[in-house]
């Protein structure tokens, strides 16, 4: 059991915040399989303040999803702030600061990993959404802007726990690795060794229980966060749970869990567009059909949802 202020997971891991990826459905089909806790994707926090962007989006949680965790991005404190307290009342139970994005888009806003470099900038955000809010605060950081260059970790993480943050959340690679090379994971034991009061959840290269687990046990963090990991996989949550790597789920189990995925998308953009927007889900999903190539290709070429429906179960065995 872990607590990230007043949320209590009862297994250390949790669905990471991936824009593009972890809207509603992936959400509920994560839950559904034992995640403890899961992320939005990242919100622009100028976005976020304006009710009319706010209300008709989908950024509102659903009310069967808590605990749901919000993820802020900007560079304005006060906006920040605001937009913290946005979502709180919207029914988040706990918002996660972005110091760690790397797209190019962002930095040249001077947002996410942008203000790695900015110590000063990091801690008047973190301190003005904490006066905003009545729910845990979490950041999640890089290693550093340019590689191999700490220092400016090192300074945010101890002023961040100094303040009480209620976790960090660390991809140990740098921005300027953006995907690039492997996690570093020997880092997260030296953060962990130097803030051992501290919620410190790793990120990074986590596609298996036994590589979790290792990772884990080796660093001394107290959890993990599953990101690429858990896209068309939310069945590595119910292994997390039972603890360890099993045989890939029966095919109609996998092609029960796309109808279900699929059904909440079309919930959620209509039918027309659920079927391309599966596509990004399909390219994982399939990994773990024996002929997984096959499979895609008949799925992308479904172009109505009633094509869609034909092909899953015909490649599933329902
Ligand atoms: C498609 C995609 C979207 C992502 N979106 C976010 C995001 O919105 N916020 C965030 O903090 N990290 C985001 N990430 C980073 C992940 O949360 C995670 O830190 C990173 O992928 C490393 O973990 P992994 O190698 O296990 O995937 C994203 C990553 C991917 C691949």
């Amino acid at each position: 059991m872990l607590k990230i202020g007043n949320i209590i997971l009862d297994i250390p891991f949790f669905q990471a915040s991936l824009s593009g990826y972890s809207d509603y459905a992936m959400r509920v089909i994560a839950r559904d399989f034992g995640a403890p806790l899961t992320f939005a994707g990242v919100m622009l926090a100028k976005s976020v303040v304006h009710p009319r962007v706010f209300n008709g989006s989908s950024f509102k949680p659903g009310d069967d999803e808590h605990p749901i965790g919000a993820q802020l991005l900007g560079e304005d404190p006060e906006i920040m702030a605001k937009a913290a307290k946005v979502v709180w009342k919207a029914g988040y139970d706990l918002i996660d600061l972005n110091f760690a994005c790397p797209a190019p888009k962002v930095l040249r806003r001077k947002r996410g990993g942008f203000l790695l470099n900015h110590p000063d900038k990091v801690m008047e955000i973190y301190n003005a959404v904490r006066e905003s809010v009545d729910c845990p605060v979490t950041m999640k950081l890089r290693t550093g802007f340019e590689n191999k260059s700490y220092d400016n970790f090192w300074d945010i993480a101890s002023r961040a726990a100094a303040g009480k943050v209620d976790a960090l959340i660390v991809h140990p690679r740098s921005v300027w690795q953006r995907f690039t090379g492997s996690a570093d994971w020997q880092f997260l034991s030296e953060v962990k060794k130097r803030f051992p009061h501290t919620i410190i959840f790793g990120s990074g290269d986590l596609f298996s229980v036994d590589v979790i687990k290792t990772n884990i046990k080796n660093t001394g963090v107290d959890g993990a966060v599953i990101a690429r990991g858990a896209i068309g996989n939310p069945w590595i949550f119910s292994q997390l749970r039972k603890g360890n790597d099993f045989l890939p789920p029966a095919l109609d189990e996998q092609g029960r869990v796309i109808l279900k995925h699929f059904n909440l998308l079309c919930k959620l953009y209509g039918d027309e567009k659920a079927v391309t927007h599966f596509r990004k889900f399909a390219i994982c999903y399939c990994k773990l059909h024996p002929l997984r190539r096959k499979a895609q290709k008949a799925i992308f070429a479904a172009k109505t949802a009633d094509e869609f429906l034909a092909v899953v179960k015909q490649w599933y065995s329902l």
